[in-house]
């Protein structure tokens, strides 16, 4: 079984889709995991997000894996070292999507990403997951939510991690991260025809994983 999740950033993908995949049993990846890997790696050493073979070159020279434990929390394993909690700093956030933007490098995370799923149950989530990752997924959820609700969650988040943050600026943050995201070339953020849409904005997370497993159980 494959499930695909897509949407903007802070539709509450990752944490229901973490959710849907321990009651279900299958196995959680997060894909902006790995380009937060990619663009935290890639300020480490200094490269610039306008050098698109460099950052090419350190695709290919990085080794991402996840290791999960019995709640399927999820750590994000770069070439030997945790960085679960590097990944999602303001400065990571404020360039992943220039790194996502680069077909040569989505071509390379979307094979990686194939071979994750391959001959596992999986729940994904994402931009292109339903397109372009598990385009015969059995379900394509597309998760939303309007842009005050997502900004406000987004500011929540950071703040819970201890990081000081602006809400207006997250959220000029987010729209331009939107923008970004639904208008490349390759892998844009996109409904598709059978996108399963779920508006989460007025939803507790409770109430969006009930929806989505009322709509799994009803077939299966
Ligand atoms: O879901 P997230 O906020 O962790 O994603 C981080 C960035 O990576 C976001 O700007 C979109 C991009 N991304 C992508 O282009 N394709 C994916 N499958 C997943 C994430």
């Amino acid at each position: 079984m494959k499930i695909a999740i897509d949407g903007p950033a802070g539709a509450g993908k990752s944490t229901v889709a973490r959710m849907l995949a321990r009651e279900l049993g299958y196995v959680y990846i997060d894909t902006g995991a790995m380009y937060r890997t990619l663009t935290w790696k890639a300020l480490q050493n200094g490269i610039d997000f306008s050098n698109s073979s460099a950052l090419f070159q350190l695709a290919e020279n990085t080794f991402i894996r996840f290791e999960y434990n019995s709640s399927q929390e999820q750590k994000v394993i770069c070439d030997d070292q945790d960085i679960t909690l590097q990944i999602r700093s303001p400065e990571v956030n404020s360039s992943v999507s220039i790194v996502a933007s680069y077909a040569s490098i989505r071509e390379i995370m979307v094979k990686q990403q194939q071979l994750m799923a391959e001959a596992i149950s999986v729940v994904m989530d994402g931009r292109d997951i339903g397109e372009c990752v598990l385009p015969d997924a059995d379900y394509k959820f597309f998760l939303t939510a309007s842009i005050d609700e997502r900004a406000r969650r987004r500011v929540d988040e950071l703040r819970h991690k201890g990081y000081e943050v602006n809400e207006d600026l997250i959220k000029t943050e987010i729209v331009r991260r939107d923008e970004n995201d639904s208008h490349r070339e390759v892998g844009a953020l996109k409904i598709l025809p059978d996108s399963i849409i779920i508006d989460t904005s007025n939803l507790a997370i409770g109430q969006v994983l009930n929806r989505m497993l009322s709509i799994i159980r009803e077939d299966n």
